[in-house]
């Protein structure tokens, strides 16, 4: 042990090594509808992982969703932040329920969640894994291989507002964008960093590195002011070797469909990134493979497939898991297990170029069970 060794001065070890044998406290969240169940299937991936690559995970289960809110009147209980706290990820099916009326629960949980633990990045591949049909003729994965870094902490989606005069023929509602420059920058740094370890250069895919902002500066003349100054300000000064391109959001939706290989790693604002990842999860496959994760570079992140609840295949062993799946490998990328997670992936790309007929529910050729058998057997 390192502390109790430390009066030898040994020379610090080198952090896959000091990896091994280390223990991940996991906070499991099914959620709603087929949540549960594809989250099962992310556990069976993740625990395989971890006895290839020697390392632990201890996972506890919380029933925070629908059918908990409608037993017990309560969305979430007062401790739950304190509780999700202690854990080093949060691992989390779906939220959504049939039977409660939509925002309650996306506020009161999803949103809450990311807020009070300060999940300030939604980070959204959107790669096309081999044997998977995309609906853009001819694309092959070699042209969908993007990454959407999603401001998660502010913008139009924190509920400043209101309305008045409700009901009358005069009745205002009001939604308000807003945005500090130290939300804006702390996206921006987090974002330059991942291009910068992530980017086509990075990945030997191209000879550059490419950041581009998403805005509508041609109309949004405040908040994306702050967002292209605040883009060039740090790009200029602390990241000159990453490539600068600015893109309006829709344009940029344009060309998701007709050219995304011009995409490397793409920012934007809260608003905007929920709507052009649901567009690019849809290019890669659709919701049955995106995954996303909910940052807090120095705290508590929290990994989810980005598609709903579906209730309509709840319990019926068709909904596809390899989202989920693949939001666990990104959970373990983040706890400093990129090697268990290069395999997630890797098994993941081979099931879709070799087993799975379509990643559908209902359709895929295997159940839920079995698509997460067949990963867990290659990683
Ligand atoms: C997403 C979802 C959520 C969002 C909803 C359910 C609150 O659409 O994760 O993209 O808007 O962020
Ligand atoms: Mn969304």
């Amino acid at each position: 042990m390192p502390g109790e060794m430390s009066h030898l001065k040994l020379p610090a070890l080198p952090d896959r090594e000091s990896n091994m044998g280390k223990t991940h406290k996991i906070a499991v969240l099914g959620g709603d509808g087929t949540g549960p169940e594809v989250v099962a299937e992310g556990k069976k991936v993740l625990q395989a992982a971890a006895s290839k690559f020697d390392f632990k995970l201890d996972m506890t289960d919380f029933d925070f969703g629908g059918d908990r809110y409608l037993r017990t009147g309560e969305v979430l209980p007062a401790s739950a932040i304190e509780d999700l706290k202690q854990f080093d990820a949060i691992y989390l099916g779906a939220i959504g329920h049939p039977d409660v009326k939509p925002g309650i629960l996306e506020k009161g949980i999803l949103l809450y969640i990311r807020f009070e633990l300060d999940q300030y990045i939604n980070l959204r591949p959107v790669r096309l894994y081999p044997g998977v049909d995309t609906p853009l003729k001819g694309k092959t994965p070699e042209h969908i291989d993007y990454v959407v870094v999603r401001e998660n902490s502010g913008g139009i989606y924190t509920g400043t507002g209101g309305i008045s005069m409700k009901g009358t023929p005069h009745e205002v509602a009001v939604q308000s964008m807003v945005y500090n420059r130290f939300q804006v920058e702390r996206c921006l740094r987090y974002a330059f960093d991942y291009a910068r370890k992530h980017g086509k250069k990075a990945r030997g895919k191209g000879d550059v590195n490419t950041l581009g902002l998403v805005g509508k500066t041609n109309v949004l003349t405040y908040v994306f002011d702050l967002w292209e100054r605040a883009f060039h300000e740090v790009g200029a000064k602390d990241y000159a070797d990453v490539n600068r391109e600015y893109y309006h959001v829709d344009a940029t939706c344009m060309w998701m469909v007709k050219s995304p290989e011009w995409f490397d790693v793409l920012v934007t604002s809260n608003m905007f990134g929920d709507i052009i990842t649901d567009l690019g999860a849809e290019t890669q496959g659709g919701m049955g493979i995106a995954a996303g994760g909910n940052i807090n570079p120095d705290g508590v992140s929290m990994f989810e497939p980005i598609g709903g609840s579906a209730p309509k295949y709840t319990g019926q062993n068709i909904i596809n898991p390899l989202a989920a799946i693949c939001a666990g490998a990104m959970m373990l990328e983040t706890l400093g297990e990129e090697t268990a997670a290069e395999a997630i992936e890797s098994a993941v790309m081979e099931v879709t170029g070799t087993k799975i007929k379509s990643l559908s529910a209902g359709r895929m050729g295997y159940s839920t069970s079995e698509v997460g058998d067949l990963v867990a057997e290659r990683v």
